[in-house]
């Protein structure tokens, strides 16, 4: 059986008959040529139709066509430096047509049109050329991190969505009623892969989590793709090695196999081969002397007043902005304090102010695209955390049980999905990385 033809797969078809099912992304028409850009889902191509071959009918109704119009089309393959398309080089001699509709006043055109015109089109800008090129990175990306894992001997676990209690601070829980109850959908799966350590040793859980962000940045989303494994018997140095390996692993893959979207959206490459094992690794005591250097050392006042920062505070995103741009690669920040993480997270010896926590930034301006720690493991410690941040404790049994029944030193990290599309991608806003993106101001399409 001959696999059918893509365009994508172009190049191997040269001087072949084949046929195209797809939708006109452009035409130019010149004299007895016309040229049609046209698109099957996988690769743009340029189909020309020559008038004295196709006789004037077809021409005709060729020429009128609109753009996004769905089309068959037969003819043969031929190389021509010149043609454009993805992939550029190569060009389709138009023999037969059969057109299924000849769409009207499509929208989206070539000129500028704003973002909150494009993000109610979303269901149709996802045609154009660098949506369809971000979301086949996002694929290759979600490929990756199943491979990494899955080769690694990660067991991919489940977790609920429908949760009774929060994991990463209460203030952004997206209320539901269950029932006759108040339930949360998951911010994160951690707590019960955490459960699922104890008896599958390392495991993983990829999917969407929801944080009910009130903020509008281009970092946050309500729904989100995380992927977040978790492992027994690791502690914080083995989980940055994990995490280095990890990203290094998904950044070399994407261009390997993703060159062409990746240029397409007009990324820097030697950026990205850049990124391989190690990364810097800074305390956050440091990373606060760094960014108060930058701080003292800029004449720009608006850039003075976002980078004011104390030791206790958490970053926002000029302070991980700047922070990152002093390296070429991401950079891990660890030993946060204790205030400002989570409930779960190991205090650090000797110093209970601070935790084993550890976040990796990405460089380029992009901030924080994992969050991890070694977790708890005395029970104890943890009932007293849980208390301390008046959580509602009989909620949280089981997540104790696990510290009395063969506790063991385990950590864990999740990465946010759109965050890493975003940065291998090279784009500046987080809802280009989602097909439908879920924000405070947009439930739709
Ligand atoms: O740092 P966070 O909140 O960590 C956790 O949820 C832990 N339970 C993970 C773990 O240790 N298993 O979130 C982890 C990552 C962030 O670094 C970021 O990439 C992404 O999730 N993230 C978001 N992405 C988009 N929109 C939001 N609102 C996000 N909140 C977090
Ligand atoms: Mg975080």
């Amino acid at each position: 059986m001959t696999t059918p033809f893509t365009i994508e797969r172009i190049a191997d078809h040269v001087g072949e008959r084949v046929t195209v099912q797809g939708w006109l992304y452009a035409s130019t028409h010149k004299g007895k040529l016309l040229f049609l850009r046209l698109r099957d889902g996988t690769g743009i191509t340029q189909a020309v139709a020559y008038r004295p071959e196709v006789g004037d009918e077809l021409f005709e109704t060729l020429v009128r066509l609109g753009q996004e119009s769905s089309l068959i089309v037969t003819g043969t393959v031929r190389a021509n430096e010149k043609a454009p398309g993805i992939p550029a080089g190569y060009e389709i001699g138009i023999e037969e047509a059969t057109v299924l509709q000849n769409a009207i006043d499509y929208p989206i055109g070539p000129k500028e049109h704003g973002i909150e015109f494009l993000m109610d089109n979303r269901h149709l800008w996802l045609r154009s050329s660098q949506q369809w090129a971000i979301m086949r990175v996002r694929a290759t990306i979600k490929r990756a991190i199943i491979d990494f894992f899955d080769d690694r001997g990660f067991l991919n676990i489940d977790t609920p969505i429908l949760t009774p209690s929060a994991a990463e601070g209460t203030s952004n829980l997206f209320e539901v009623e269950y029932f006759n109850e108040k339930a949360y959908l998951a911010q994160t799966g951690q707590l019960y892969s955490e459960a699922t350590i104890m008896a599958f040793g390392k495991v993983y859980c990829f999917g969407p989590t929801f944080r009910a962000e009130k903020s509008k940045t281009r970092r946050h989303l309500a729904e989100f793709w995380m992927v977040e494994p978790e492992i027994a018997y690791c502690d914080l140095d083995e989980l940055m090695v994990l995490e280095e390996e990890f990203v290094s692993y998904i950044v070399q893959r994407t261009l390997e196999q993703r060159a062409a979207e990746l240029e397409l959206l007009e990324r820097d490459l030697s950026a990205l081969r850049n990124i391989t094992p190690p990364f810097p690794r800074i305390s956050y005591d440091e990373a606060i002397e760094r960014i108060q250097a930058i701080r003292e050392a800029t004449d720009d006042p608006e850039l003075k007043e976002n980078l004011t920062i104390e030791w206790g505070d958490d970053f926002g995103s000029p302070h991980e902005t700047e922070l990152t741009k002093q390296f070429d690669k991401p950079v891990f920040v660890y030993g946060y304090p204790t205030a400002v993480k989570a409930f779960y997270m190991e205090p650090w010896p000797g110093r209970p102010e601070i935790c084993k926590s550890v976040d990796l930034l990405a460089p380029e301006g992009y901030g924080e695209i994992i969050g991890g720690s070694e977790r708890m493991s005395d029970p104890d410690v943890l009932l007293a955390a849980i208390r301390r941040h008046e959580l509602p404790e009989a909620n949280y049994r089981w997540y104790i049980d696990l510290r009395s029944y063969g506790s063991v030193p385990h950590s864990g990290f999740g990465l946010g999905l759109e965050r890493t599309v975003a940065w291998i991608c090279g784009i500046d806003h987080i809802r280009q990385t989602v097909p439908f993106a879920r924000t405070r101001n947009r439930l739709t399409p």
